[in-house]
């Protein structure tokens, strides 16, 4: 069993997007200082990018939820402790709510000028941070260890 191409492209074309975000991190970083300075706002491109990408990665997080709950997730494969199991749907539930939430903090952070937001922001890519370090563990701990084809679910043939 594997997840639908959908679910696998959107997988992967928002991994990629939350790594421009990370890369791309110091123009938004300077133009909110700015801003909370009260300094006029510096028009990089690369702001204006980290919002449209921010956007554009809670959207499709959405979408990705939605086809989630319309069409459900392939079953576990087993032969493996359980608790993976239930490891793995708590970190792949937050990544959804992060995924969403992100965008709302950062949004709120921007427009409102809010520093509570900001922290915020900063608290839940922290936690992305972490998961995102877990969910590479479990993928090593079941290729290596379990030695299962697990990576191929999310992989298109
Ligand atoms: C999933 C989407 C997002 C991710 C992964 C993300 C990630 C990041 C990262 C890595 C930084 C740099 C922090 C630093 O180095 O100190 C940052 C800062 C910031 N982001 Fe986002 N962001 C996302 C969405 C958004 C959106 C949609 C907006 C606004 C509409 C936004 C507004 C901001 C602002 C204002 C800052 C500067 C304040 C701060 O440091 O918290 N972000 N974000
Ligand atoms: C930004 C980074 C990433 C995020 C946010 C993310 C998020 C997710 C989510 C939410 C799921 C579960 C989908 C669902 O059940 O609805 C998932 C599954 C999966 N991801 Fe990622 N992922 C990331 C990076 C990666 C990377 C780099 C790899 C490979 C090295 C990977 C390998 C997998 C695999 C193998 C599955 C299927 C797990 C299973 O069958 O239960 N992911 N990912």
């Amino acid at each position: 069993m594997k997840y639908s191409r959908a679910q696998v492209s959107l997988h992967w074309i928002i991994f990629l997007l939350v790594i421009a975000q990370y890369a791309l991190h110091e123009a938004i970083v300077n133009a909110f200082e700015a801003m909370l300075e009260g300094k006029p706002s510096l028009n990089s491109p690369l702001v204006s990018m980290h919002l449209g990408i921010g956007g554009i990665i809670g959207i499709l997080t959405a979408v990705r939820f939605w086809i989630r709950i319309d069409t459900g997730v392939p079953e576990k494969a087993g032969g493996y402790p359980k608790i993976f199991d239930m490891i793995a749907s708590v970190v792949h539930l937050s990544f959804y709510g992060i995924l969403i939430l992100l965008p709302l903090t950062g949004g709120f952070a921007w427009y409102q000028s809010s520093e509570a937001a900001a922290d915020a922001h900063g608290l839940l890519r922290a936690l992305l941070i972490l998961f995102i370090l877990l969910h590479l563990i479990a993928v090593l701990i079941h290729t290596l260890i379990f030695k299962n084809k697990l990576i191929r679910r999310i992989w298109l043939n």
